[in-house]
């Protein structure tokens, strides 16, 4: 790594990834760096680890709304890179606001490449895409190769069913990234996150689930899709995997490149269940095994393959160390 001062802004800055991000850049950069983070809090108040982590001398912290053109002049310019990562998360808003869902993903993502190539585009942008944005093929075509690759088809299974105001989101956003970058001829990447875990991840997930049953040791322990299988990648793997891969010359060709982020070691619900019972030291009776949710793929195993030959990246928290500091985070913080 190379000791030049670091420019660095980061939308999106309090949520779960930008809040990780932030730690990780300001490690591995120490004191050659500088962070603006940028939110509006639209995912909820502020809090303690954010006030905390916002009050390091080498952040600045914007309160703006990226869906306000006049936002766009307080950014400044100069940044080395910016990682775009402000949108809506979580399946329950996609279904209760998909026009925000939509608007919001869609309208921050164009100003901000507009203010990026007029402003900025020396640097280097990241966009937060996701593994919704191909999760329809698998019902429109019947199967996807397992572990799958960064080159399937991206596709809108239904334009009626709200879920699809997220994937529909994304799958418009790399098209907008990709297309941007290469006709003004800027340097990007677009990552696909996959079940990135940890503290402070909202409490809609299977992961903050499990543990506030397991801190209210209920008994039956439902489990939903036991034998569906799904990776967990930890967010400081996770962040440190986003920031390989701008870090990294290797993908500062043209046309932009589209890496998936996940853990490749592969785990049923049950043996989650049975891996958070381990670290937290407590196992209920029984086990009520219901269907899976509806829509839910059996198994879903990203191809990483790319991410490792572009940086040499290697997940380095074990699932049981990533489960143990998670479920303290949630016995900590409780659902209010
Ligand atoms: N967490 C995951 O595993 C995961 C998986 C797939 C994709 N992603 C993508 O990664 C990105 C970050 O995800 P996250 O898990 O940190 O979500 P998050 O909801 O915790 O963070 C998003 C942040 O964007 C902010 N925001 C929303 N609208 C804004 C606006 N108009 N102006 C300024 N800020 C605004 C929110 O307040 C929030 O703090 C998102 O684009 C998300 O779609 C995440």
């Amino acid at each position: 790594m190379d000791n030049k001062n670091k420019k660095i802004l980061i939308t999106g800055g309090a949520g779960f990834i930008g809040y990780f991000l932030t730690k990780h850049l300001l490690e591995e950069y120490g004191d050659n760096c500088e962070l603006v983070l940028v939110d509006n809090f639209q995912r909820g108040k502020t809090d303690e680890d954010f006030k905390k982590l916002i009050g390091d001398k080498r952040i600045k912290f914007l309160e703006l709304d990226l869906t306000d053109i006049n936002s766009y002049g307080k950014l400044g310019n100069g940044y080395d890179y910016v990682y775009h990562l402000a949108a809506i998360n979580g399946t329950k808003n996609f279904y209760a606001m998909p026009h925000e869902t939509l608007r919001i993903s869609t309208l921050s993502l164009i100003y901000i490449l507009e203010w990026f190539r007029k402003e900025n585009s020396q640097g280097k942008i990241c966009f937060t895409s996701s593994n919704e944005a191909y999760a329809g093929a698998l019902s429109a075509f019947g199967k996807l190769p397992i572990p799958t690759p960064e080159n399937v088809p991206l596709v809108v299974e239904d334009t009626y069913n709200p879920r699809w105001s997220y994937a529909g989101s994304k799958l418009v956003g790399e098209l907008f990234m990709i297309n941007y970058a290469k006709m003004y001829n800027f340097r990007g990447v677009i990552v696909r996150p996959h079940n990135f875990y940890g503290p402070r991840a909202g409490y809609d997930h299977v992961i903050p689930e499990f543990s506030q049953r397991i801190a209210q040791k209920v008994d039956p322990f439902p489990i939903y899709g036991a034998d569906d299988t799904r990776t967990f990648c930890y967010i400081t793997d996770a962040v440190r995997a986003m920031r390989m891969l701008m870090d990294s010359q290797n993908t500062d060709s043209q046309p932009i490149e589209t890496v998936h982020i996940g853990d490749f070691k592969e785990v049923t619900m049950k043996e989650l269940a049975e891996k958070m019972f381990e670290v937290t030291g407590w196992k209920p009776n029984a086990l009520d095994i219901k269907n899976s949710p509806e829509g839910s793929v059996k198994r879903r195993l990203a191809d990483v393959s790319k991410l490792q030959k572009l940086t040499g990246w290697k997940p380095e928290i074990s699932l049981e160390q990533g489960l143990k500091t998670t479920y303290d985070w949630y016995l900590a913080n409780p659902k209010k």
